[in-house]
């Protein structure tokens, strides 16, 4: 885990990177990155993390998951992404920043998405015509270019979980009859290509994709079908998917997946998660094959958690009480909550 990963001409220092988390509330509707921002990312890259992949960044105010969510938009963004980054650089770690349009799944009641369906039983998702699809694909452009101008070493499209890619991805979506729902991965694919062909031939850009969407051989075909365009791929769940691990795997689902993934594109770096909470985490993870380990909410327990398990000291974990985490907007609210799993932490190295 403490060996370095080059991807393209960038080396990052070790394999444990912290997947994309957003901070509801820390912004407000207009987007832009506060203090509170900079200095979570600070902390875990001063805490030894090899690769930090900030939060889900809204290439579009419409395509939004929540209103107080940052965003990449307006140039007006890129001064403080830009502070996010170089916080991230001075703490020794990469900086990647996630791309998202939310599809069906955010705040647009009248969405963009691959075909006419109601998401989340709230929102009209709209079948996009090919002249919205391009116009989106501009969006990403546009949003990547204020990435590398930010100082980023590279973007991956939010492509699971159900948003806008993962709706396009997954059959239980996407009803086109055209050549977006022929190939799957089309729309993913051409926005890939267009932000590669517009950014530095250095900057690396790379996907989170479903590894199962719905099923596992679906994955593993859209992974296939972007593998001459992007630089990584960073496996996680789909959307409305079935993922599963045989009896006996020692790590999770999406791990499983990440491990399917990198066996059928062995020069692909390939990056997993889920549940990677401890080092015996981590060291199961990589024993699969697979290039790097993603520690999300282990992170907000423990930002030094990498640096702590490199250097065999005492670290914090994750507790799995989902209510006082700071994904979910309607529960949790109230920033001033403590993670428990923190409080822990905190007492256990007084
Ligand atoms: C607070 C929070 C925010 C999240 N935000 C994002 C996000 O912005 N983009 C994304 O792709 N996944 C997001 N996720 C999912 C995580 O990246 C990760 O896949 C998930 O937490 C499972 O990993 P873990 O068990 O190590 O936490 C979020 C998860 C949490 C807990």
């Amino acid at each position: 885990m403490n060996r370095p990963l080059k991807i393209k001409g960038l080396t990052i220092r070790n394999r444990i990177a912290v997947p994309p988390m957003v901070c509801f509330y820390w912004t407000d509707d207009n987007g832009y990155v506060t203090e509170r921002n900079i200095e979570h990312y600070r902390a875990m890259a001063e805490g030894g993390a090899g690769l930090i992949i900030v939060e889900a960044t809204a290439v579009t105010k419409r395509s939004r998951l929540a209103d107080t969510e940052l965003g990449i938009w307006e140039d007006g963004q890129i001064e403080g992404l830009k502070k996010i980054a170089d916080a991230i650089h001075a703490g020794g770690a990469a900086a990647f920043i996630q791309l998202l349009h939310a599809g069906g799944n955010g705040i647009d009641h009248e969405a963009d998405a691959p075909s006419d369906m109601v998401y989340r039983k709230v929102n009209n998702g709209h079948e996009m015509s090919k002249e919205r699809i391009k116009e989106t694909t501009a969006d990403f452009v546009a949003a990547a270019l204020r990435a590398e101008k930010a100082g980023f070493d590279g973007v991956e499209l939010h492509g699971c979980h159900g948003y806008l890619f993962s709706q396009f991805c997954n059959s239980r979506n996407n009803f086109r009859t055209d050549e977006y729902g022929e190939n799957k991965a089309l729309f993913a694919r051409e926005t890939l290509q267009a932000v590669k062909a517009a950014c530095s031939d250095d900057f690396i850009v790379g996907i989170r994709l479903g590894a199962f969407e719905p099923t596992l051989e679906d994955g593993i075909r859209n992974a296939r079908a972007l593998a001459d365009v992007t630089d990584f791929i960073d496996a996680s769940y789909g959307g409305d998917c079935d993922a599963f691990a045989p009896e006996g795997f020692p790590c999770s689902p999406a791990v499983y997946g990440a491990s399917k993934i990198k066996e059928a594109l062995p020069d692909m770096p390939v990056f997993g998660v889920h549940n990677i909470n401890g080092r015996e985490d981590i060291e199961a993870a990589l024993a699969t094959g697979i290039d790097m380990a993603d520690m999300g909410k282990a992170h907000l327990v423990d930002p030094a958690i990498a640096g702590h398990i490199l250097r065999g000291e005492p670290y914090g974990q994750c507790l799995h009480c989902k209510d006082y985490c700071r994904w979910n907007p309607w529960e949790m609210a109230d920033p001033n909550k403590k993670c428990p799993g923190a409080i822990k932490f905190a007492r256990s190295v007084k």
